[in-house]
């Protein structure tokens, strides 16, 4: 009897499991977000010291046309809205994944696991990066693959891994069947209308509105201690090449010019493979396999594990590469080439103490506000 009772229980939950459509319910996760009464206020401009700045690593290249596109200017009500979105397991299939499941805030918005568990339990491909100061690249993605950051918040949605929706208009009827969405959405565009266009344009607010400015760095040269001035100087010398500008990414991204093929030079081998499996660009342009986008090192102390499958656990573990562990590959970037053969891989040859400057020097970089910013933070938690 005990036995038919649990067999009939287990075909209820599987007929209702597979019964389940974009459409469903959101019993599973009834959770509503918790606002403060007033608006928080979001940033819709640099901060001055970047806006301003002009030394080595100032303003170069960032602009606030960037941060707050004609098209769709950040205000505080599309932020917030975003911010729910961003945060609501609801935008996923069967409502157990939302965009900050694996974006994390306590990881400067990467994952803590070298790869994202998606909606179905599968594993994402790549490593789910930060996405802090998003608004200045101008292609998204390791392998940058679409120029837009409008186009880019609607793939996870898609994704058959990440988040599974098949239909967005199913979602579309789903997030309007809640109790708060439909003022959400008519505080940030005026109508409780809710639609594909406006689900776009929420997210990139919020993530646009996601700037991480105040790190020890940004309080200039000065503000560092001995060893974090000696790091910074090996830095320039051996990384600042690749990892440039206000956001220690590549400079190139912004001489290309938006919606434009990938410029190809923000993207780099770094000798992680003889061979690589993901190809990265290489996928779609030729001679280009290992080329991946060159990430900006802001907060990189909190993005463990590092790389695009998140091979390397430590912040060591990456600079012992770079020092010593680089593999001849035919597409190696050449500035990781040896400088007397220009063919073998360069060989750092860092001392322990080199290495650990460079550690603290890299550890200039967190913006440890940003990470506990509420603005930012989780509103179904409690
Ligand atoms: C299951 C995990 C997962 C979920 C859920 C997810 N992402 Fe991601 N995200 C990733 C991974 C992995 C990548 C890198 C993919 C690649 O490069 O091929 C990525 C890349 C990005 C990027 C590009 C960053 C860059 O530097 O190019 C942005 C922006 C982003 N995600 C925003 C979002 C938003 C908005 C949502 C929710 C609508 C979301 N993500 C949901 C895993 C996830
Ligand atoms: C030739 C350009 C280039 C140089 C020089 C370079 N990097 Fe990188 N860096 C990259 C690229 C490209 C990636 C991503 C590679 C991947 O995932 O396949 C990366 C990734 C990283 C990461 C991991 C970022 C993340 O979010 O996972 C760290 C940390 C890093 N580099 C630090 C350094 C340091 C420290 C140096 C100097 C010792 C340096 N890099 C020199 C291009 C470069």
């Amino acid at each position: 009897m005990k036995k038919l009772i649990i067999l009939s229980l287990l075909a209820t939950v599987i007929i209702l499991i597979s019964c389940q459509e974009d459409l469903s319910p959101d019993q599973a996760n009834g959770a509503v977000p918790n606002l403060p009464s007033n608006l928080l206020s979001y940033p819709k401009s640099l901060p001055n010291h970047i806006s301003t700045s002009t030394g080595s690593w100032g303003g170069r290249g960032l602009d606030t046309l960037s941060l707050n596109p004609p098209d769709n200017k950040i205000t505080d009500a599309g932020a917030t809205l975003g911010r729910v979105l961003f945060y609501d397991k609801k935008l996923s299939y069967n409502n157990t994944v939302a965009c900050g499941s694996c974006h994390l805030q306590s990881n400067a918005f990467a994952d803590a696991k070298p790869l994202s568990r998606g909606f179905d339990g599968n594993l994402t491909t790549r490593n789910s990066p930060s996405i802090i100061n998003a608004a200045f690249q101008t292609s998204y993605f390791w392998d940058g693959r679409i120029a837009k950051l409008e186009d880019m918040v609607l793939r996870p949605l898609n994704n058959h891994i990440e988040m599974g929706i098949e239909k967005i208009e199913n979602l579309e009827a789903k997030l309007g069947a809640t109790s708060y969405y439909p003022k959400l959405f008519a505080d940030a565009f005026g109508t409780s209308e809710i639609t594909k266009d406006k689900l776009s344009k929420a997210l990139s607010q919020f993530i646009r509105s996601m700037q991480s400015f105040d790190a020890k760095i940004d309080h200039g040269r000065t503000a560092l201690n001995a060893s974090e001035q000696r790091g910074e100087t090996l830095f320039n010398r051996n990384c600042a090449s690749c990892h440039s500008g206000t956001n220690f990414r590549s400079s190139s991204e912004f001489t290309s010019s938006k919606n434009s093929s990938v410029n190809t030079n923000a993207f780099a081998n770094i000798g992680l493979e003889l061979s690589y499996k993901d190809k990265g660009l290489g996928e779609f342009i030729d001679k280009k396999e290992g080329y991946f986008r060159i990430p900006s090192l802001r907060n990189i102390e909190h993005t463990a594990p590092y790389m695009h499958d998140g091979r390397f656990k430590t912040l060591e573990e990456v600079i012992e590469h770079y020092n010593s562990g680089i593999k001849a590959h035919p597409f190696l970037s050449s500035q990781l080439l040896d400088w007397n053969t220009g063919t073998d891989p360069i060989r750092m040859n860092l001392t322990e103490v080199n290495k650990e400057d460079m550690l603290n020097f890299l550890k200039t970089l967190t913006d440890i506000h940003f990470i506990n910013d509420e603005r930012y933070s989780d509103p179904f938690v409690r």
